[in-house]
């Protein structure tokens, strides 16, 4: 980090964070936080919460949280010194220039450039296109159905024949070669010298999730090949972490997200209404952008080619989806190839028909793998029929297995009680190899190892959680319990960080200690756990029995630990015996 501890500090401080989220999400006020729907994901309940008192913000649906800082790299895309800049600029705070280390500077300072050149970048494809120079590309978008609106809204373009147009009108910018080079839009080569790498093409411009150019796709206005070329990766543009029209589509008003495979097909749908559709970028799925998808919708679709490769491409993304556990629903395309075919033959009308009757993910596993066996051959079906079971066998909620067993024996025109009992088979088999192979599930509620961990786990997290909401249980616990009891690294560091903070300055600043922590994981764990309130109507009695059970069962942990550590060290042992004696006649008071 190369701002000081104090600088972050001030900035978060003078950011009151119900004043910023209130100017992105609309904040109701209710008792002593305010709510919103989540920015995060999709729902139609409020379950964010913002607390002034804690400076914090906490969602109950998809557990994202953290500072006005989190809040602004999560919901802005920005890194922590684009947040802190930008705070820091909304409070007045001028920023000491030189405590950035001088090479995160220069790198934070290429990423600015390259996104500046990417910007003028479209800024003259898009004037070309619309220049007499663009005449032809224009005709080859128009005759595709795109109308100027839409070529507006994605800022299409077009990029020149000559080999070094782009090149001369950055030059002519200010764009230095050196610069130029890691942008990826120009190539340099010892013979000859520097050239575009889009040339006569039309170009689509691919935006992030905050609308600044990170890349290109640029495509040929004919058959020859490759018909797509893209922007290799830059230290702005990874390609596997970022999706074209998310930028719109985050603001959707419609359910869910609609993932289909190319620009043209996003492009299509947004114009006929399906403004929530987004596509890779000139890759398959990958892991990162299901994992960015999850943040602003629990509800997805696939709109993949109807061909042979997009079935593939298909099965993958339901893989990885089901990783996530984010359940995919599969929109049939036939006869069509592709969405933009499918708007232009049958209209908006069909497709939403479409949605509506959209197989889920597991549905179109099983006809994917039914079209594999010729159903009229007894052996091949029973082959058929036991793939299919295997599949439903991994379904864990019991009511949706039955009904996919009725639905798929109906289908398929197979006897339901036969194929619930094969099911049942496979799914007693999976779960025996589950354990054989050391993965103990959380299932079982008997006094397992692991049970008796998540209590533990529990203790120390409500622990904290009154820590901070009771400043008296400080002097309550003095002597008594210290931040080495916590066992679990992160509840340890944070109770030391609040203890260090009481004994300073005879309060907690919850909000404050997120920004010792870099990870998201982090930052959602924390603010979940300062987030929770206690009823304040609970008798003092009552609070200060259950602090009191907390206390004991976080102690005693602590001293069964340092006993497995004392290898026979006899007074060690001695004592610790007494402590734990102490630990069950302990009365915490508030
Ligand atoms: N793609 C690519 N390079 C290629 C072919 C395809 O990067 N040589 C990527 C592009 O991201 C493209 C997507 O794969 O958008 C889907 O390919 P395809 O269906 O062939 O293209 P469409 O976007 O449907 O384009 P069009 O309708 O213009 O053919
Ligand atoms: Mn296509």
């Amino acid at each position: 980090m190369y701002y000081s501890d104090e600088i972050i500090e001030e900035v978060r401080s003078r950011n009151d964070i119900v004043d910023v989220i209130g100017s992105y999400v609309n904040l109701k006020k209710k008792g002593n936080s305010y709510s919103a729907c989540c920015p995060f994901h999709h729902e139609k309940t409020p379950s964010f919460h913002v607390s002034r008192d804690k400076q914090m913000y906490h969602c109950f649906g998809c557990d994202a949280g953290g500072n006005v800082y989190t809040f602004l790299m999560e919901h802005e895309n920005m890194t922590f010194p684009e947040a802190l800049e930008t705070l820091a600029e909304r409070a007045g705070i001028k920023l000491p220039e030189k405590s950035m280390s001088p090479e995160a500077k220069q790198q934070n300072d290429l990423r600015t450039r390259i996104k500046e050149m990417n910007r003028l970048a479209a800024g003259y494809f898009h004037y070309l296109l619309k220049s007499e120079r663009g005449t032809h590309a224009m005709e080859y978008l128009k005759g595709r159905g795109l109308t100027d609106e839409t070529i507006q809204r994605f800022g299409l373009g077009f990029s020149d024949v000559y080999s070094d147009d782009l090149y001369q009108y950055l030059k002519s910018k200010g764009c230095t070669d050196e610069e130029l080079k890691d942008s990826g839009l120009v190539r340099f080569d010892e013979k000859h010298g520097a050239s575009d790498r889009f040339w006569n093409r039309v170009m689509y411009p691919i935006a992030d999730a905050n609308n600044r150019v990170i890349g290109f796709g640029g495509r040929v206005m004919g058959d020859a090949k490759p018909k797509y070329i893209n922007t290799q990766d830059t230290p702005v543009f990874d390609k596997s972490r970022n999706l074209y029209g998310l930028n719109y589509a985050k603001k959707s008003k419609r359910p869910g997200i609609i993932f289909c495979e190319g620009y043209m097909d996003v492009i299509a749908m947004h114009q006929a209404g399906f403004d929530n559709a987004v596509a890779s970028l000139g890759t398959a799925l990958t892991p990162g952008q299901v994992n960015l998808i999850k943040r602003y919708t629990d509800r997805v679709y696939l709109a993949y080619d109807s061909d042979e490769a997009g079935t593939k491409a298909a099965l993958r993304a339901l893989e990885i989806m089901r990783e996530f556990e984010l359940p995919a629903r599969v929109i049939s395309l036939k006869p069509y190839k592709d969405p933009d075919e499918l708007i232009q033959a049958e209209g908006t009308e069909e497709f939403e028909r479409r949605i509506v009757k959209a197989r889920s993910g597991t549905m179109f596993e099983i006809d994917i793998l039914a079209d594999n066996y010729n159903q009229e051959d007894p052996q091949e079906r029973t082959e058929f029929q036991k793939e299919a079971a295997k599949k439903l066998s991994v379904i864990e909620e019991p009511l949706e297995r039955n009904n996919y067993i009725d639905s798929v024996a109906e289908k398929y025109q197979m006897d339901a009680a036969a194929l619930k009992e094969i099911v049942t088979k496979y799914g007693i088999a999976g779960t025996a190899r589950v354990n054989l192979s050391g993965f103990q599930e959380k299932r079982s509620k008997g006094e397992t190892g692991a049970d008796k961990d998540d209590q533990m786990l529990k203790a120390e997290r409500l622990l904290i959680t009154w820590l901070i909401n009771e400043s008296s249980l400080f002097d309550a616990l003095n002597g008594v319990l210290s931040p080495e009891d916590f066992y679990e690294p992160v509840y340890h560091s944070i109770a030391e960080e609040l203890f260090t903070q009481y004994k300073a300055e005879g309060k907690v600043t919850p909000a404050a200690i997120l920004d010792h922590y870099q990870s998201k994981e982090e930052h959602d764990k924390i603010a979940g756990i300062m987030q929770q309130d206690f009823d304040m109507e609970i008798a003092q009695e009552e609070k200060a029995k259950t602090v009191t059970d907390l206390v004991r069962t976080v102690k005693e942990r602590s001293i069964l630990h340092q006993l497995d550590n004392a290898k026979g060290d006899l007074t060690k042992i001695n004592q610790l015996m007494m402590e734990k004696a102490r630990i069950q006649k302990l009365i915490i008071r508030l």
